[in-house]
């Protein structure tokens, strides 16, 4: 008899580390107490029609990833309807604060949630059809103040104040503004007139969405097509005044509370229910999967579902991936050595090793920088002293964009595309920790590296 497994796109977590989901759940709530928020748990299935109404037909998530059913009546009182595991919970906690009056009594919500969402993708390393998400929604009235910019900034640095208390270090913020839904209602014409000429070369979706939802098209994923959305107009053009000084507003206030952040002008995000503030954060550690936690303001979609005007913001982040990047950085910060010396072959490469060196500890990794006078002899040993691996850049390395990497203990060699090359040694990155890990009381928790390969079972 075949023996039976975890379905495929599910895992089974398992201590120890299933502590480092502790901790992280309480870091969260800890941070979400400061803030005053209060905890909300909606059903884990709904209607289908909530998601098809609120995240939109037209979405990835809606169209090809929800895990739906007819549930038929067993009695003459019930109706068979169609459900839904949720797939997001923004459209959830909507929905109970329209079903609950929660803005009768004039106050903004503020809501949070932890728990499980399905979603049927292709599993990889940080994608999964059962996962978790650690998410917050701040929704009431205009008159509380729901549409003001210093909510989305708020909501912003208690993002950054919240990945700071994990130790996740390396983050980039994206931020863009996607406009009220008669800036998006312009920019969908620019953005239909824009594809005319250019969409028989896309991809069959790209066809389709440039006809139902062009927006859509910027989602896509497909390599072939992303040198033509490059040509597309951006949203920016298209924004009204009130959406103008808005998302300024928003950018002011986090630049006086120092939140570093990056204008990204393709981040439509791939639910239909944004307004005006969208954003991103994500962690260089991660590889494909880069996203740690996404979200943005929803203005109409309470409306949207029936219920009274009631503009809102939130976010969700991925907790999976928050578990990946803290074990990825554990293991290269756990090390009494730096994860890489980077070495410039002569001195013309001083100031490329430095922006290199710049952008591999934005990731969060540790990392020695060597001098061009040295020669290659004397760049290895002082790297075999301080590091576990070298980068080696020269002109030809420069150029092609293909980095040399020697590890010190395999004394393997291998060439890494540039993109690559933090999650290339953040992973090669091994931990000198023994079983058990280290235990002294409020120091960040560490899961021995041989213990995580066999339980993160990545299917
Ligand atoms: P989302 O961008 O679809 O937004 O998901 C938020 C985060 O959940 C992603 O950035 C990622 O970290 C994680 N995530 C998504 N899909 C998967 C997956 N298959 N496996 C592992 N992690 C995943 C939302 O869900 C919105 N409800 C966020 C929001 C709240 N917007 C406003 N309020």
């Amino acid at each position: 008899m075949s023996t039976l497994k975890a379905v495929r796109g599910t895992r089974d977590l398992l201590p120890p580390e299933t502590a480092l989901w502790n901790r992280i759940e309480a870091t969260a709530r800890s941070v979400f107490a400061r803030y005053n928020f209060g905890e909300i748990r909606t059903p884990v299935f709904e209607d289908t029609t909530l998601f098809a109404r609120g995240v939109g037909e037209e979405t990835d998530i809606v169209s090809k990833e929800m895990y739906t059913w007819e549930d038929r009546a067993r009695a003459q009182s019930e109706k068979t309807q169609s459900l839904t595991l949720r797939p997001e919970n923004t459209a959830g906690v909507v929905r109970a604060y329209i079903e609950h009056g929660l803005g009768e009594s004039g106050q903004l919500q503020k809501l949070y949630y932890i728990g499980p969402q399905f979603r049927r993708e292709r599993p990889q390393k940080g994608r999964y059809r059962q996962f978790s998400q650690i998410g917050a929604e701040v929704i009431g009235p205009p008159s509380a103040g729901s549409e003001s910019p210093l909510r989305d900034a708020e909501i912003l640095e208690m993002l950054a104040t919240l990945l700071d208390e994990l130790g996740i270090t390396g983050w980039t913020l994206h931020l863009n503004s996607v406009g009220s839904s008669a800036d998006r209602e312009r920019y969908n014409q620019a953005l239909r007139a824009a594809l005319v000429p250019v969409v028989a070369q896309m991809c069959p979706d790209c066809q389709r969405r440039a006809e139902t939802n062009p927006l859509r098209v910027l989602d896509c994923k497909v390599p072939a097509d992303q040198p033509v959305i490059d040509t597309l107009p951006v949203i920016a053009d298209s924004l009204d005044e009130a959406s103008q000084a808005h998302f300024a507003q928003v950018t002011a206030a986090l630049d006086a509370a120092g939140v570093p952040y990056t204008r990204n002008h393709r981040l439509v995000r791939g639910l239909d229910y944004y307004t005006r503030t969208t954003f991103e954060f994500t962690h260089g550690g991660l590889g494909a999967q880069n996203a740690l936690l996404g979200g943005g303001r929803y203005d109409g979609l309470s409306e949207m579902l029936g219920g009274p005007r009631a503009p809102g913001i939130g976010f969700a982040v991925g907790e999976d991936r928050l578990v990946l990047t803290l074990l990825a950085l554990e293991n290269t910060q756990q090390d009494e050595k730096a994860a890489a010396f980077v070495a410039p072959l002569g001195e013309a490469l001083n100031a490329a090793a430095l922006a290199l060196a710049r952008e591999l500890r934005r990731s969060g990794l540790r990392i020695e920088l060597g001098e061009g006078s040295f020669r290659l002899k004397k760049s290895f040993e002082a790297a075999d002293k301080t590091a576990r691996q070298i980068v080696i850049l020269g002109e030809d390395e420069l150029q092609s964009g293909i980095l040399t990497v020697k590890n010190f203990s395999t004394g393997i060699q291998t060439k890494v595309p540039r993109a690559e090359l933090a999650v290339f040694l953040l992973n090669s990155g091994q931990s000198l920790e023994p079983e058990g890990g280290r235990s002294t009381p409020g120091a960040p928790l560490v899961v021995p590296p041989a213990r995580i390969q066999k339980n993160a079972i990545h299917k």
